[in-house]
């Protein structure tokens, strides 16, 4: 097929995607919100982590970030420019129940009213993510998510959050990568609450997974038809050197803590009897595991949101605990450094270990359609003359996007792709460091540029095509 733009790309052949294709960008709301004392809104975890030295890179914290809270409407003029047709965002949870249970903050929710009729107004579908990482403080004051009664917690406020939007709202994501919330967070303890306990970490991830599946049961008590709920996993392809036993091993492990935990429950297969083994030692599953609760986790899901942005590459290590890795039990495996060219955030770009994986989803997660809720890339970028030359991170995009369209001619049913980020944000433990947008931040001036990378994004979605 051959490209019809005639000022720039005459007779350059192009990879084009499925009608109906959703193109997008995504963003979550403490990176970019800011306002994080305004209209009632109660202490999240990441507000207290941020505020312990030593934590955050440079001391920084959810404060500016973006401004998005009042530039909001300028941003979703900015996505109407770029023609994104979907933007996903997520819900400050302390913003609608500032201490996690009880009473709810009406500014919180006229926020997130704002927001999604802004976006419908421009014809931007939006899509909610009920939980991207900023747990009330208030809860983590009782266990956080290592309590049970957290799953309970953020079932009762994803129904009413999901009462109050889904007219206008049909898309939905309960979780954004619970892995990283269970094991960074209460894991290696590099994420808030900044918890170092392997089994804390386990715990948590049950309790995750477990709410999710109460939110996707009180969701869909009260969904019309037209509603679409699902997860949003950090999947990754696991990758070894050798194809030797020692290697296969050491690649099942990882991927039974990186991908089969999460996928084979939410899958409705339980969790791996391979990984109950491999971390009983550390965990008592019969204890934590309830009659019931696979089921519940098992939820049927309409969709499955999955990020990608490297791979993983591992090798045998004898019978050694690796007590720096982020997978709790880990044994005998070693995490062997990114490798061929790295991100200017030091990761690997890898497009075909992204192809590898969306294939492997078509038996995995079959019957369930994908939908790319983050892939980007972080490079230092300097705006100069109000332009924002980025051709690694175009590079990057443009890549993985071709990597998505061989998956799809490979079988794979992934119907969109949203960008991480729409905009430059607090990137967690690394501050303001790295920036992942397409559209570049000021930090001071809270000046939005767009970048070479959001035009090229602009390019791919109105021709719904990547170059070959
Ligand atoms: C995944 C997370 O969902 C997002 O919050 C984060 O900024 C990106 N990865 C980049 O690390």
């Amino acid at each position: 097929m051959t490209a019809t733009d005639p000022a720039t790309e005459v007779g350059q052949d192009v990879l084009r995607f499925p009608p109906d294709f959703l193109w997008g960008a995504a963003t979550a709301s403490f990176q970019i919100e800011g306002a994080t004392t305004e209209d009632g809104r109660g202490p999240s975890i990441w507000d207290t982590f941020a505020a312990t030295p030593g934590k955050v890179l440079g001391g920084d914290t959810g404060e500016p970030a973006c401004d998005h809270y009042h530039r909001y409407a300028d941003d979703v003029a900015l996505m109407a420019e770029l023609g994104l047709a979907a933007y996903r965002f997520s819900v400050a949870w302390p913003r609608v129940q500032p201490t996690g249970s009880g009473r709810v903050e009406p500014r919180g929710l006229a926020f997130y009213d704002r927001l999604v009729d802004s976006l419908l107004d421009r014809g931007i579908q939006p899509i909610a993510t009920l939980y991207h990482w900023d747990l009330p403080q208030g809860l983590e004051d009782q266990g956080g998510w290592r309590s049970r009664e957290t799953a309970h917690r953020f079932a009762d406020y994803a129904a009413l959050v999901h009462e109050h939007l889904s007219d206008r709202v049909k898309l939905w994501s309960t979780l954004n990568e619970p892995w990283c919330s269970a094991f960074l967070g209460y894991g290696n303890g590099v994420h808030a609450p900044g918890v170092a306990d392997p089994a804390a970490a386990l715990t948590a991830a049950h309790h995750l997974l477990l709410g999710h599946g109460l939110a996707m049961r009180a969701m869909r008590a009260q969904a019309g038809d037209d509603q679409r709920l699902s997860i949003v996993l950090n999947l990754s392809t696991v990758l070894a050197d050798r194809d030797d036993e020692a290697s296969r091993e050491a690649v099942r492990k990882v991927d039974g803590l990186q991908n089969r935990l999460w996928l084979d429950a939410v899958m409705g297969r339980g969790y791996p009897a391979d990984v109950l083994a491999d971390t009983s030692w550390v965990v008592d599953w019969d204890g934590l595991v309830r009659d019931g609760d696979q089921e519940v986790i098992g939820a049927p899901l309409d969709w499955l949101g999955v990020n990608y942005y490297s791979p993983s590459r591992v090798a045998p290590a004898g019978a050694h605990v690796v007590t720096d890795g982020p997978h709790p039990g880990l044994r005998g495996v070693e995490l062997l450094p990114p490798r061929g060219e790295l991100t200017g955030f030091g990761w690997e770009q890898n497009a075909e270990a992204f192809t590898e994986l969306l294939v492997r989803l078509g038996t995995e997660a079959a019957g369930v359609p994908v939908v790319v809720t983050e892939n980007g890339s972080a490079f230092p970028d300097v705006v100069d003359a109000g332009r924002v030359a980025d051709p690694e991170r175009t590079r990057y995009l443009l890549d993985h996007l071709r990597a998505v369209h061989r998956a799809v001619e490979r079988g794979a049913d992934v119907r969109g792709y949203l960008a991480w980020s729409l905009l430059d944000n607090f990137e967690w433990a690394a501050g303001y460091s790295q920036r992942f947008g397409i559209v570049h931040v000021d930090y001071d001036t809270q000046v939005r540029t767009v970048k070479d990378s959001g035009r090229a994004l602009a390019r791919v979605i109105d021709r719904n095509a990547v170059p070959a």
